[in-house]
């Protein structure tokens, strides 16, 4: 467990068990530089004598008479220095350290993150309280990371739960304990999931034992000009339905959530943070399973705008289970939506793992979001909602059919959706960097609350700048 406080003093005057000394191409920072000066040359007498230059995350722990210095390698991004700060701090057992806070929030995030751990299944749990003082760093930037940090967090784990935990229902207590934090939470079961006509939503829950969820949420904070709606693709479990997904495609299955984890992570972080936006958040909460109750290839639905939709494969029910609450957003009144889905496996084969496909209706809300990532520090890059590959949808028994060809298939994926909206949408699929099968410097293996971040920086960006 890590703590994070700001702290006026520099590494020369302050007091700790160990202090952290940053070293970039074989110099010091001029922090660092007063406390060797005043340490008589200990540093770099050590420095040279090991050859250490400071590579990105390579340390060298000292130990003097005058205390305990670790000489730590500046990444480039901040962010990565952070976690693999707190990485190496919890090989270490110092019960206080003392870092240069540099630039504060993204270190102070990157700690944070890279600290994270999700082991409440191990047997053995071994937790070192450490407190990390940061010299000079603003408080309120520290105050700010911390509660960016918890929605990361909630997000991870609700990602790393196991699928028989966190069960639709789960999900939804889940959401249920945001009310604590002052936003507003609607619960809709079965019955009512089905008197609204989300034909297509129910679809493909009807094969889980399982019941299906449909959350709603919102954060009306007093005096608010701006909305952000938010919805994410809650499938707590994707077996693929009756179009099975082999083995090594399933083992992940319980992190098709994701989305779902990300606007509740950022609605807590939100809430936290008191962010002067009004933000809604949906998520269609559901299993896809394999029954005698399962929908079926052929199967023809109704979405709750009426579009009706021929199931070519059962495997692509994300943009099923999302057609329904795109439509329900809207008519709560969205004026923009961003969704965020772990929806394709084609954005994994364009993309790869660390990036998310973004994907824009309307070109100045895409760039909001692009822009939102970078500050950020997610990895999102734009494909195109290429119009001529429309056609690959068409069905010769409903509106639409619900999966194209082999190519292109990230696209035509959100050609779907944007089926199902007028407003403005931005579409991120997440499959590759929502959940990681190595560790990182920003976390362990697993769920990794992407999104999160980006979703934060667009509400923090909607309050200043005038409205897209
Ligand atoms: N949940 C998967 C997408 C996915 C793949 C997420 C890999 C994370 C990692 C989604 O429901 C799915 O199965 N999509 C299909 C669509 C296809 C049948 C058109 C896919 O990508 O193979
Ligand atoms: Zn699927
Ligand atoms: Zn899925």
């Amino acid at each position: 467990m890590i703590t994070l406080h700001a702290l006026e003093a520099t590494l020369a005057e302050g007091k700790a068990p160990l202090k952290v000394v940053w070293v970039k191409k074989g110099e010091l920072t001029p922090q660092g530089e007063a406390l060797d000066v005043r340490l008589g040359g200990v540093l770099r007498r050590a420095m040279a004598g090991a050859g250490f230059k400071g590579e990105a995350g390579e340390n060298l722990l000292l130990s003097t008479p005058e205390g305990h210095f670790l000489l730590f390698g500046l990444d480039e991004d901040p962010r990565a220095t952070g976690g693999r700060l707190a990485q190496a701090l919890a090989k270490l057992s110092f019960p206080e350290v003392l870092v240069e806070a540099l630039e504060a929030y993204p270190l102070a995030e990157g700690i944070l993150l890279g600290a994270y751990r999700f082991d409440r299944y191990k047997g053995s749990r071994e937790e070192k309280p450490v407190a990390i003082q940061l010299s000079g760093a603003n408080p309120e930037e520290v105050e700010r990371a911390k509660k960016v940090a918890e929605g990361v967090y909630w997000a991870r784990d609700l990602v790393n739960e196991p699928p028989n935990v966190l069960t639709p229902e789960a999900l939804a207590e889940a959401a249920l304990s945001l009310k604590a934090f002052g936003v507003e939470v609607e619960v809709l079961d079965e019955g009512a999931i089905q008197a609204l006509g989300m034909g297509a939503f129910l679809a493909v829950a009807q094969g889980s034992e399982n019941p299906p969820r449909f959350i709603a949420l919102r954060y009306a904070p007093e005096g608010a000009r701006e909305r952000l709606d938010l919805v994410g693709k809650g499938l707590t479990f994707d077996s693929g339905g009756y179009s099975l997904k082999p083995t090594e495609g399933m083992a992940t299955m319980k992190g098709d959530m994701a989305g779902g984890a990300a606007v509740l992570g950022a609605m807590k972080s939100a809430a936290l943070l008191g962010l002067p936006v009004e933000i809604r958040g949906y998520i269609a909460a559901c299993e896809n399973m394999v029954s005698g109750r399962a929908y079926r290839l052929g199967d023809v639905l109704k979405t709750l705008t009426g579009k009706t939709v021929e199931v070519m494969n059962t495997d692509a029910e994300g943009r099923l289970t999302l057609a329904d609450a795109l439509a329900y957003a809207e008519r709560q009144g969205a004026r923009r939506i961003l969704e965020l889905s772990t929806l394709t496996g084609s954005a994994v084969v364009a993309l790869g793992e660390e990036v998310a496909a973004l994907f824009a209706t309307e070109e100045a809300w895409g760039r909001r979001v692009e822009d939102a990532a970078r500050r950020a520090g997610e990895k999102v890059w734009p494909l195109p909602l290429e119009r001529a590959y429309r056609e690959k949808l068409k069905s010769p028994v409903a509106d639409l059919k619900n999966v194209g060809d082999r190519n292109g298939g990230a696209i035509t994926a959100a050609l779907f959706l944007a089926e199902f909206v007028t407003v403005p949408l931005v579409h991120l699929d997440i499959a590759g960097p929502a959940f990681t099968k190595k560790a990182h410097a920003l976390g362990p293996e697993g769920g990794t609350g992407f999104g999160v971040r980006t979703v934060l920086e667009v509400a923090r960006g909607l309050t200043d700048t005038t409205p897209a």
